[in-house]
């Protein structure tokens, strides 16, 4: 991922390494912005990393993750409906792998709500400031302050 990350940022300025959400190489303090891409859903440790993303982060520093979580009640008939039978039927097909996107489906449907895991970060020391549906209520931005 790192290697066709390079190819995409072709500024050698701009450092790419690879480390551990709960155990970054960087100082206390050090960091004004963490965004993570589709990420969280498959930390396995997650209270461990949002602690160290604490740690690094400058005071008042933001945290910003888009992730597919799980919908809440108004729009789960909807979220149900496409993420057990339209998704996994066309990203099967698609992708031409047989399970690939039914772990995609399994994933979300095992993962956390927005309030759910804004409640994590919050226990972990950050403030929500805002948070964006960005598609049927599964695909979120959340936008964290630590606090
Ligand atoms: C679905 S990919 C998303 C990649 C990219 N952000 C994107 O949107 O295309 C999930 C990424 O999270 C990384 N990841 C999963 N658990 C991690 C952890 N505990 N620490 C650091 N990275 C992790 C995986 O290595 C993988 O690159």
């Amino acid at each position: 991922m790192l290697e066709l990350q390079r190819i995409k940022i072709s500024d050698e300025r701009l450092e790419l390494i690879q480390a551990e959400a709960a155990s970054m190489p960087f100082e206390d303090n050090s960091i004004d912005l963490i965004t993570i891409g589709f990420g969280v859903r498959n930390f396995d440790n997650l209270n461990e990393s949002l602690t160290e993303i604490h740690r690094v982060l400058k005071p008042g520093g933001y945290l910003i993750i888009i992730e597919m979580f799980k919908a809440e009640k108004i729009s789960s008939r909807i979220f149900n409906f496409y993420f057990s039978k339209i998704m996994p039927f066309l990203g099967n097909k698609l992708s031409k792998s047989k399970t690939a996107y039914n772990y995609l489906s399994d994933s979300v449907q095992n993962f956390l709500t927005v309030p759910e895991f804004t409640g994590i970060c919050n226990k972990n020391g950050f403030t929500l400031e805002k948070s964006v549906n960005n598609f049927i209520g599964v695909v979120n931005s959340v936008y964290l302050r630590k606090s």
